[in-house]
């Protein structure tokens, strides 16, 4: 049985139709890269899951339960965690408190000091506020909030949007390393190659409909498909 199942799922906002039929699954230890143009419906697709919206029809199997129409904390406390392209830490809390709140009301969680070996220079910011932390830093966080609730699947929205190129290249260091330590992983990104390099499989959605299916490798072997649906 899959970690995630989705089936046929349909999302609205008000009269709009985003998305259409969308089916994926992901297995257990898998990094699944979702990728697709700006309004693509990747963003929505990772809110659907997470019960951030409501999908109108559509089946999600999480770790074998139906969770579509469930409300967002309960999927939290299921296992899933969306990390999202806003980061949303708490700017008046530092770091440590940041980290020891999102960890309250999970039902297992990761020591501080895992979430530290991970990320060394949130130890070393321990005592900074959010608003006093870089954007890459920001990101570091948003992502350890997460892994504090040791999730089974972590939704990752565009993690490395607008950090610089060293920062991008540490912080996809930290995620192969995630995903070499077992952890589940789903992944959007603008940063094709990034997303690539991590990815044992890849979706492709195209306004709202998943147009391919396949590994990195396939993908990289059709180069109409990725000119005609990512623009490279
Ligand atoms: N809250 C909302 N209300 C109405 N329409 C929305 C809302 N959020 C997104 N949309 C629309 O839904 C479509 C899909 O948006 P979504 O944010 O899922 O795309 P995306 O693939 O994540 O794009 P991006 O790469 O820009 O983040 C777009 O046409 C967008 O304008
Ligand atoms: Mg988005």
């Amino acid at each position: 049985m899959s970690l995630l199942e989705v089936a046929g799922l349909n999302t609205f906002y008000g009269d709009s139709h985003i998305l259409f039929d969308v089916s994926m699954h992901v297995e257990r230890n898998e990094v699944v890269a979702l990728l697709g143009r700006n309004g693509a419906g990747k963003s929505t697709t990772l809110k659907s899951l997470m019960g951030v919206v409501t999908p109108r029809s559509g089946s999600v199997k999480f770790d074998g339960t139906e969770i579509a129409g469930k409300k967002s904390h309960a999927i939290a406390l299921a296992g899933m965690q969306l990390v999202h392209e806003d980061r949303r830490i708490f700017g008046s809390l530092n770091v440590e408190e940041n980290l020891v709140l999102a960890s309250l009301s999970a039902s297992e969680k990761w020591p501080l000091e895992r979430i530290y070996d991970t990320f060394p220079r949130l130890k070393e910011r321990r005592t900074s506020r959010g608003t006093d932390l870089s954007g890459g830093e920001q990101q570091m966080l948003a992502i350890a909030r997460a892994l504090i609730r040791s999730p089974k699947l972590i939704l990752l929205d565009e993690p490395f949007e607008g950090l610089a190129p060293i920062i991008v290249r540490d912080l996809l260091a930290v995620c192969k390393k995630l995903a070499a330590d077992g952890q589940t992983i789903v992944i959007v990104e603008q940063n094709i190659a990034a997303a690539l390099s991590i990815a044992n499989r890849t979706y492709i959605l195209n306004n709202g409909h998943v147009v391919f299916d396949g590994t990195p490798q396939d993908l990289k072997a059709k180069p109409e498909i990725l000119h005609r649906y990512l623009g490279v």
